[in-house]
């Protein structure tokens, strides 16, 4: 199989036309193995925890948000990086990836709501006025669930970025080098972390972008240590206090495990939480009969069910919950984007302006060093 010609790049997003959405999972599954099988180590496909099991089952490499962007940092041989996840997770793909890579999703409209809950303006905004009344240095933390603008804002500010995996070290290293932290957009990832570090609830408050002064006085935000964006994640903020008590009556002994963008009250009364690999590492090593809760997105919860057979495996909610942007990702778009590679041309391309790259590498290189590499 020829190269695939990166500089052929068509714009906008480009989806299969409907027919590929009659063929069944086996015709998509032979098809796209075909084509993987002839691009060869031209391409690496990248997969998250919560696509679903038909883009998964072709991923070189699955991962949690911080295993991905490592891997993309890493990548040797392939010169195409095809993301399975969403959009800021192929930002930063191709903001750490080496030179020459170009990084492509399946379906490039699959973004995360709770990343789009914090913007630039905004955040220059709060910045500006927390900087002005706080006392001492500010160091800005962004969740990697955020847009590169965010990531170059933080770091040009002397800041970083952190995954759900690591933000206790990133948030410690903030404070060793700062007096007051300001943590966007995940308001529950913030305040979970900050409370694992001994930091108490009253010395945090809640920044609201859309009240003036973030609905704080001044006062507070001079006093404040830790300053949190008023963002969330829908699929998580689902799971329920009530949800947990109703499992341990119903299942005496199960396990409950949570993911951190769960609120506070959630996170406190479950007996672990971590990013989607500690779930599947728990989980994973956990002994034959035990029982599990999870209060993470549907698609993780069902396949750990189905790969457990010996376990009871089951999503803390009713109703799983879904992250319907994960979903946009279907086997009909890999297709249909495997077969513009093997043509040699690329379409749905990730491509950070060159005017943001710098700053947000900046913050994602400082994530990786304060992680340990
Ligand atoms: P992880 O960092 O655990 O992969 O989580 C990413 C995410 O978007 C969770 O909702
Ligand atoms: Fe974003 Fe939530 Fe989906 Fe994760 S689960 S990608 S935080 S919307």
């Amino acid at each position: 199989m020829g190269s695939v010609v990166i500089d052929s790049a068509e714009g906008g997003v480009s989806r299969p036309p409907r027919s590929y959405f009659t063929l069944t999972p086996d015709q998509l599954s032979e098809r796209i193995a075909g084509l993987k099988a002839d691009l060869g180590s031209e391409v690496i496909i990248l997969g998250h925890h919560y696509v679903g099991d038909d883009l998964l089952a072709f991923a070189d490499l699955r991962g949690d948000s911080y295993g991905l962007a490592k891997a993309a940092a890493g990548v040797k041989g392939a010169r195409t990086i095809v993301f399975c996840g969403v959009h800021f997770m192929a930002e930063a793909a191709d903001i750490l990836a080496p030179p020459g890579r170009v990084v492509v999703m399946p379906d490039p409209t699959a973004g995360c709501p709770l990343a789009d809950m914090a913007d630039i303006d905004q955040v220059t905004a709060a910045w500006e006025a927390i900087t002005e009344r706080a006392e001492g240095d500010v160091i800005p933390v962004t969740y990697v669930n955020s847009s590169a603008r965010l990531k170059d804002f933080v770091g040009r500010h002397g800041g970083a970025v952190c995954t759900s995996s690591n933000a206790g070290k990133v948030i410690d290293w903030a404070l060793s080098i700062g007096s007051r932290l300001f943590f966007f957009p995940d308001q529950h990832l913030g305040r979970n972390t900050c409370h694992t570090r001994g930091i108490p609830p009253d010395q945090m408050i809640l920044w609201d972008p859309d009240q003036p002064s973030g609905s704080s006085t001044p006062e507070r935000i001079a006093e404040a240590r830790v300053i949190l964006w008023k963002g969330h994640c829908l699929v998580h903020q689902r799971f329920t206090v009530e949800q947990i008590a109703t499992w341990r009556a119903q299942r005496p002994g199960i396990r409950v495990i949570v993911h951190p963008e769960c609120p506070f009250e959630v996170v406190q009364a479950s007996d672990l939480a971590g990013s989607t690999s500690f779930i599947i590492d728990q989980v994973e090593k956990a002994e034959p009969g035990s029982a599990w809760a999870i209060g993470t997105e549907a698609n993780l919860v069902n396949r750990l069910k189905h790969d457990h057979p010996d376990r009871f495996v089951t999503s803390l909610s009713p109703v799983p919950s879904i992250c319907v942007d994960m979903h946009r990702n279907r086997a009909p778009h890999l297709l249909w984007l495997m077969e513009h590679l093997a043509e040699g041309r690329v379409i749905n391309r990730i491509t950070v302006p060159a005017e943001i790259v710098e700053g947000a590498r900046i913050a994602l290189d400082r994530m990786i060093e304060i992680t340990g590499g």
